[in-house]
């Protein structure tokens, strides 16, 4: 056997698993892959850059072989099952200290049932969120690591190497313990949800409320990316608007039939957001509408039976409202999503950095936005994990934009345009900033029915009563 020469090796050569290596050997690393399916292996090696080292395995004996120890052996394939089968493969082919990498999207609690199932096995093993798709994964992707203190730093200086860059800081960092990395990849997909389906409502109200072609559509949104709406998403949904259709002479957007999948991650985020009791309402939302797309047969019956007929826009104004409300709507989805890591980090002992998972999702990862740059200060400064809402700073912007965020959902109501998310963010905003909600009532109810008890205003204790029926 040739002594081994690679640094890093992949399992999985699919768009990202390929892509992530050609950047590693872009970056001077010696990489090679393993795929079951030996087409892949070759279109790696057709697609390394010249001079480059990349090597397409054609046996998992042989990839492991050509590995230097400690081996870093990452997998990049479907989360579920298929990782713990490649785990099984690989462990008798692994010596002490070796790291395995699960760069999927595997739900939290598979990743730290795997790494308790590993700790005895002197393997290290490394949860790892990549975000930023094909591109990402070949020119910079964001990486969330955690678990393994030793292996992060094993893998730290091809990670930051392969990584996007901010201002040079390199968009990669250690995410906690435990099943960390693959928690905070979880809850970035969730606000990816949230965003998509809020800036997928901005698209409803301009084009049919305001009656706006595609080509002004790209020109708002080519005019929004330039300014403090600067976002990956705002860029592409700006180019998706000019893309022809190749089999009519429509643009390809209007021949998209309107049913979103989705894979589960918003789902999960929004899962365990109520298992630690954190309301995350704007990606619950996202989640639900994805769903209801699918009802596509009895939309199309009740379109008919409720007369659902859009009435125009005609403020003037409106695009300039629409703006505010989606930077404001965003800045609340972040919101979110930060309080869930904040609690996670606490209650499932991940010891999250919470700042760094903002630094790290400035670049590369889907969800980057200019306005985290708002963000990232304050949270820096933050020592006791305070609610983002409660940043002067951050008041200061959503008070500036609150208005025209009320008028777009009057808009919208009155227009009979749905858009949930939009309106779950003002009113996660209106319940956050009232300080008395109603559950008063409800907490009466409990005890009507159900001796539930209740707390008073007046006095320390537990109370119960025996409501009389007034009928
Ligand atoms: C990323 C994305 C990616 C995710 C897709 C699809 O950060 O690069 O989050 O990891 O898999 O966006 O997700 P859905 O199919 O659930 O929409």
């Amino acid at each position: 056997m040739d002594t081994p020469v690679y640094d890093f090796g992949m399992i999985g050569l699919g768009v990202m698993g390929r892509n992530l290596l050609l950047n590693m050997a872009d970056h001077g690393f010696a990489v090679s892959g393993y795929d079951k399916d030996p087409a892949k292996a070759s279109l790696l090696e057709s697609a390394a850059t010249p001079g480059t080292k990349v090597k397409g395995a054609a046996s998992l004996a042989e990839f492991v072989a050509g590995l230097k120890t400690p081996r870093r052996v990452m997998m990049l394939v479907p989360a579920g099952p298929i990782v713990d089968a490649v785990t099984n493969e690989l462990l008798p082919l692994l010596e002490k200290d070796d790291i395995i990498i699960d760069g999927g999207n595997s739900h939290f609690t598979d990743t730290q049932r795997r790494l308790n199932a590993l700790q005895d096995k002197q393997v290290h093993f490394i949860g790892m969120g990549v975000s930023g798709g094909e591109k990402g994964a070949r020119f910079g992707p964001s990486i969330m690591p955690g678990g393994d203190v030793s292996a992060w730093k094993a893998l730290q200086p091809i990670l930051e190497a392969v990584s996007a860059k901010v201002d040079g800081s390199p968009c990669v960092a250690y995410m906690g313990n435990g099943a960390a990395g693959h928690y905070v990849k979880m809850v970035h997909n969730g606000i990816e949800y949230a965003t998509m389906q809020l800036i997928s409502e901005v698209y409803d109200l301009l084009k049919r409320g305001c009656g706006f072609s595609n080509d002004a559509l790209h020109e708002i949104f080519k005019q929004w990316n330039e300014g403090e709406l600067r976002s990956y998403l705002i860029e592409i949904t700006r180019d998706i608007f000019l893309q022809p259709d190749e089999f009519s002479k429509e643009r390809l957007l209007d021949m998209i039939v309107d049913r979103a999948g989705s894979k589960g991650t918003g789902k999960w985020t929004a899962q365990d957001a109520m298992d630690l009791g954190i309301p995350v309402p704007t990606i619950d939302v996202a989640v639900s509408m994805r769903d209801l797309s699918f009802y596509a047969e009895e939309r199309k019956q009740a379109a008919i039976l409720y007369k659902h007929v859009v009435r125009p826009v005609t403020d003037k104004q409106f695009t300039k409202q629409v703006h505010d409300a989606l930077y404001c709507s965003i800045l609340l989805c972040y919101a979110q999503g930060i309080a869930q890591l904040q609690k996670a980090s606490v209650d499932l002992k991940m010891d999250i950095p919470v700042a760094d998972v903002i630094r790290i999702w400035r670049g590369g990862c889907i969800i980057r936005s200019s306005i985290l740059d708002l963000i990232l200060p304050l949270l820096k400064k933050d020592k006791t994990a305070t609610h983002l809402l409660l940043h002067k700073k951050v008041a200061q912007q959503i008070r500036k934009r609150t208005p025209a965020l009320r008028k777009v959902v009057r808009q919208a109501v009155a227009s009979r345009i749905p858009a949930s998310a939009t309106l779950s963010a003002l009113s996660y905003l209106e319940s956050f900033s009232s300080e008395k909600l109603p559950v008063n009532l409800i907490q009466a109810q409990r005890d009507y029915f159900g001796a539930h008890t209740y707390q008073r205003t007046d006095r320390e204790g537990t109370f119960h009563t025996n409501w009389q029926s007034a009928g």
